[in-house]
């Protein structure tokens, strides 16, 4: 699945970014959200996720890059997020953000930035739906690919499959024409895609 990010959209025109993304076959609209704390820049927050949320029936994966996830989840699941990915990093008590976040109705994802191994989070691997691997330092979008993270990818699923989870992993950073071919084949399920997707130049076709 293509998960396109917005961050690398036109700001000024995100219901023309909305579009773009239902046109070119994106299943899921990645929503990056930075609090000028966990990462440098300031994205948008809640009320852009309320204002998209009548434009599309695309789900939308809420990539929280903020300090304190847990103050944010009720609101963002309130403004129509359906999946609410978080920092490991950002957050102590990762278990009890991730029942939260059930208990809202909502998916939940655990995020891990490239200097974070997967041990980090194998006790939660099997409450998560979703495990992000950031494949760049989060931040900014237009990166480079961290070649070494890949790996992480194919870890994850080994683990999947030798304790028969069901969590989806999803690869997010410097993802391209030319990146695209090694996630994919390390076993991403879903590709978020910034500045490749929105310069138009990664064509994707869902199989
Ligand atoms: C980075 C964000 C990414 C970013 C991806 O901090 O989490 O979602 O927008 O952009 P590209 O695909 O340009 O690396
Ligand atoms: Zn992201």
């Amino acid at each position: 699945m293509l998960a396109p990010s917005l961050l690398s959209a036109d700001l000024a025109d995100l219901k023309g970014a909305v579009k773009l993304v239902e046109e070119n076959g994106g299943s899921v609209i990645h929503i990056d959200v930075m609090d000028g704390r966990f990462v440098p820049q300031i994205s948008y927050g809640q009320p852009v996720v309320q204002c998209l949320r009548p434009l599309t029936k695309l789900p939308f994966d809420v990539h929280l890059m903020v300090e304190h996830p847990e103050e944010q989840a009720d609101t963002f699941a309130a403004a129509g997020a359906d999946w609410i990915t978080f920092h490991h990093e950002a957050c102590i008590h990762s278990h009890r953000l991730i029942q939260h976040i059930h208990d809202l109705g909502k998916k939940a994802g655990i995020s891990i930035v490239p200097s974070t191994p997967v041990s980090a989070v194998s006790e939660l691997l099997e409450y998560v739906d979703l495990v992000l691997v950031m494949t760049v330092n989060p931040g900014f979008g237009g990166q480079k690919l961290i070649p070494s993270c890949v790996r992480k990818i194919s870890e994850l699923t080994k683990l999947r499959e030798e304790r028969s989870l069901k969590f989806l992993v999803s690869v997010d950073g410097g993802v391209n024409a030319s990146t695209l071919n090694d996630v994919v084949s390390a076993g991403a399920d879903i590709v978020v895609s910034g500045s490749a997707f929105f310069n138009g130049s990664m064509k994707w076709e869902n199989t």
